[in-house]
């Protein structure tokens, strides 16, 4: 990452704290991402988190950064409902469907979004793509399972690279697979979906962003998803 990229993510995550002001009802819940953009977006929460109700975190590490900052963090099992979610994205096209996992928090992550009302999107511009899958497409996958998932992956055309010395916050591993071309994000999400062994995959399309804060040299731009 380069200074450049820091500050468009300093950028962004500061349009996200003045979105969720203005948009998130005050003493609402908040479901809060995982990775270097939400790390920064969580920095910035903490000057308003006296109108927050509390959060909910899609990760180990984001739980315990929310709480470092006196931020209220709750299970996702104690909630019924979570008006907005705010989290990054390793690719999104322009239908707003994503890759996301690069921090290895996808199944979380997945689980959160699908709660959530809004899905708030923060990027900086080196995330837009046309196309999505040349960011290596995450896979959590139950350890026994990986030489054959690993397979599967080959038979759809992609290279499934097991990524060394990480265990996910549910026990689990990640595959990371190359070579992907994504030409249908949704189908191929729904194929992934049904591969035995894949805990979840790291495609966020059929419940994709509804809103992308995008952070470029012009400023933050705000773009939200045709229906
Ligand atoms: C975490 O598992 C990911 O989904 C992140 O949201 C994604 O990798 C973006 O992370 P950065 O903000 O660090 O690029």
């Amino acid at each position: 990452m380069n200074r450049n990229q820091d500050q468009l993510k300093l950028a962004v995550a500061r349009a996200a704290r003045d979105y969720v002001a203005a948009h998130l009802p005050q003493g609402a819940l908040l479901g809060v991402g995982t990775g270097s953009t939400a790390n920064l977006f969580i920095d910035e929460l903490a000057a308003i988190k006296a109108r927050l109700g509390g959060t909910v975190a899609s990760s180990e590490a984001t739980r315990q950064r929310l709480e470092a900052h006196g931020i209220r963090v709750l299970e996702l099992n104690a909630v019924e409902s979570l008006p907005m979610y705010v989290d990054g994205a390793d690719e999104i096209d322009h239908s707003l469907a994503m890759i996301k996992g690069g921090g290895g928090a996808l199944t979380r992550e997945k689980i959160v979004a699908a709660v959530a009302g809004i899905f708030v999107c923060v990027c900086d511009q080196s995330k837009r793509v046309t196309t999505l899958g040349k960011f290596p497409l995450p896979l959590e996958v139950i350890p026994m399972a990986r030489a054959q998932v690993v397979r599967e992956l080959a038979r759809l055309g992609g290279q499934a690279r097991l990524r060394e010395g990480f265990v996910t916050d549910n026990g689990n591993l990640i595959l990371d697979v190359h070579g992907l071309t994504i030409a249908d994000p949704r189908a191929l999400e729904s194929e992934l979906d049904h591969v035995a062994g894949i805990v979840a995959n790291g495609l966020f399309a059929r419940r994709g962003a509804d809103v992308l804060l995008l952070a470029g040299s012009a400023g933050v731009s705000t773009h939200t998803r045709s229906a």
